[in-house]
């Protein structure tokens, strides 16, 4: 019988095993490549010696068929809890040292155990995947184990926060485990996802392709929109992850921690009140808006590179997160396209599943037009943004800093779909069109018969700008409930957002929503 020394001695051998997951060739090769381990990267992520792990000693059951008997601790992914800014989260970190971080059906289960405590204590889950994908050797009971990660996914989106760090190979059907969280972060250079790669891609549509052009950060962040932030190394990446949580709940039934700020509630900024230009086809910088607003100037920019016309992320003001979505002028002069619908009602949703009030800012001249936003599906798409304002429950306040024409006013978080707090600037002109195309419209005729054509076009224009071009007409109706100073913009809405603190908002009792998708 071994001794209780002999005992521990063995307890500690395997855990220094387990450790060096596929061993220190590997780790080196791991980190030639610019790629933390597994366990690295965990230490980077949450706050330090708070990472408490699970089943360190579970390994594969397949047959040795290609794995030449080999058993790795862990089995190529670590798992457990740590916290992050002191708040309990549970994380899952796969290790390319092992077996290239294939999922086998034990590692499969080592991710379903950590996902179902985060649901049942109510806390948000991080996963780091570095995989090449189902473990060849496992077959179906592999794919099964994909399976039994994404329902879980699925089941627990809306319930607690799942953010995935991808940094390394994500491919095949893997991708959709990243793509059901609610964001997804890549690292430029070394992280990829796609569900065929470039070979396959060549061989179906000839097409020349590397992986990094097919399924890279860039790629991602830019042009399909399928990840939210692209880091420029792991270490960014990781704290990318803990930004975002620190403006999400812990779950669904809570509110996301409120934060000490220096800025005074009260901080006007005169500077607000120059900022719209005075010509309204002049474009500005919404972010200026944003970062005078906000705590400290603050804000976290979700999917920055992408459908860049909107500008989505988090924010605080008077301490509490706030989601701000908000029409960029400097960019397709504000329209909403396609993309930029997809983009925030996407972020709508994650706010309000989370109970993050919504800070809407609006400029916008209305949908873009053309045959390709039409042909692309532009009614679809944009009641994707409508369906996600109208549902949403959470605070809602709203600020027209000029333009709020046609449906796109509906849209924006309007009173009619339930905005609580609807402010407009001086500056805001709330009509169904603008001036140019309202008088070819309702003039045509008359201006074709005028002496003076251009004369009386822009007679008719400057008499419906006067008359429509403002706030007032919305403001008598109760449409817009203040007109106010940009530079009191602040006060006003933390004001407004303290009145609403306890905001409590049902819809009527179904199954779920149909949002078309
Ligand atoms: C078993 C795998 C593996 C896999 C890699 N390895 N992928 N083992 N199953 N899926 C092993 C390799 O054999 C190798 O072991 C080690 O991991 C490192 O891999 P390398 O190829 O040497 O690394 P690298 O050159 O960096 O290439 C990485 C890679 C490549 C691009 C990920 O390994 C690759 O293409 N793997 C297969 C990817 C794939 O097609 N997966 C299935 C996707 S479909 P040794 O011992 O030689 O070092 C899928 C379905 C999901 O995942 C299910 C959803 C429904």
């Amino acid at each position: 019988m071994p001794t209780n020394r002999e005992r521990i001695d063995r307890l500690r051998t395997m855990r220094a095993a387990a450790m060096l997951g596929g061993g220190a060739v590997r780790i080196d090769q791991q980190h030639r490549r610019g790629k933390l381990t597994a366990r690295e990267r965990l230490e980077l992520l949450l706050d330090p010696g708070s990472f408490i792990e699970f089943d360190a000693f579970v390994t594969h059951r397949a047959s040795d068929f290609g794995l030449d008997g080999q058993r790795v601790l862990g089995d190529g992914v670590v798992t457990g809890h740590g916290t992050m800014g002191g708040r309990l989260v549970f994380v899952f970190s796969q290790d390319f040292t092992v077996f290239g971080g294939s999922l086998s059906e034990a590692h499969a289960e080592k991710i379903c155990k950590v996902m179902d405590l985060a649901v049942k204590v109510g806390a948000p889950i991080v996963g780091l995947n570095d995989s090449g994908g189902a473990r060849i050797q496992e077959g179906v009971v592999s794919l099964g184990g994909y399976a039994d990660i994404f329902l879980r996914n699925t089941l627990a989106s809306g319930v607690v926060p799942q953010i995935s760090v991808v940094l390394g190979p994500c491919a095949g059907g893997a991708v959709y485990s990243p793509a059901i969280t609610d964001f997804t972060v890549m690292v430029e250079g070394t992280s990829y996802m796609f569900v065929t790669g470039p070979s396959v891609v060549k061989s179906v549509t000839h097409e020349d392709v590397d992986a990094e052009r097919l399924g890279g950060a860039v790629t991602h962040t830019t042009r399909s929109g399928v990840a939210h932030l692209a880091a420029h190394d792991e270490a960014e990446a990781l704290e990318f992850a803990r930004r975002l949580l620190s403006h999400l709940p812990q779950n669904n039934l809570e509110d996301a921690p409120r934060m000490e700020t220096g800025d005074p509630w009260d901080r006007r900024d005169p500077q607000l009140d120059h900022l719209v230009p005075d010509d309204p086809q002049q474009p500005y910088d919404m972010h200026e808006v944003v970062r005078r607003i906000v705590d400290d100037g603050a804000f976290l920019e979700i999917q920055p590179g992408w459908a860049a016309n909107i500008l989505v992320g988090f924010a605080r003001l008077g301490g509490r997160s706030v989601g701000v979505v908000a029409q960029q002028p400097a960019v397709l002069a504000g329209a909403l396209d396609i993309d930029a619908s997809t983009k925030a009602a996407r972020f709508v949703r994650t706010c309000d599943c989370f109970n993050v009030p919504l800070l809407t800012l609006v400029d916008v001249p209305g949908f873009l037009p053309g045959v390709s936003q039409e042909h692309g599906g532009i009614i679809r798409h944009g009641a994707k943004l409508l369906f996600a304002y109208c549902e949403a429950t959470v605070p809602k306040l709203t600020v027209i800093t000029r333009k709020a024409y046609g449906g796109a006013y509906d849209v924006m978080s309007s009173r009619h779909v339930r905005g609580d707090v609807n402010f407009a600037w001086p500056t805001a002109e709330i009509a169904v069109m603008g001036a140019e195309g309202a008088v070819n419209i309702l003039f045509r005729e008359r201006i074709a018969a005028a002496a003076d054509p251009d004369a009386e076009r822009r007679r008719l224009v400057a008499e419906y700008e006067s008359q429509f071009a403002n706030p007032y007409i919305a403001a008598a109706r109760g449409y817009v409930d203040d007109v106010i100073e940009p530079s009191e913009t602040r006060p006003r809405l933390i004001r407004a957002l303290e009145m609403l603190a306890d905001k409590r908002e049902t819809l009527p009792r179904k199954k779920h929503g149909n949002i078309p998708l």
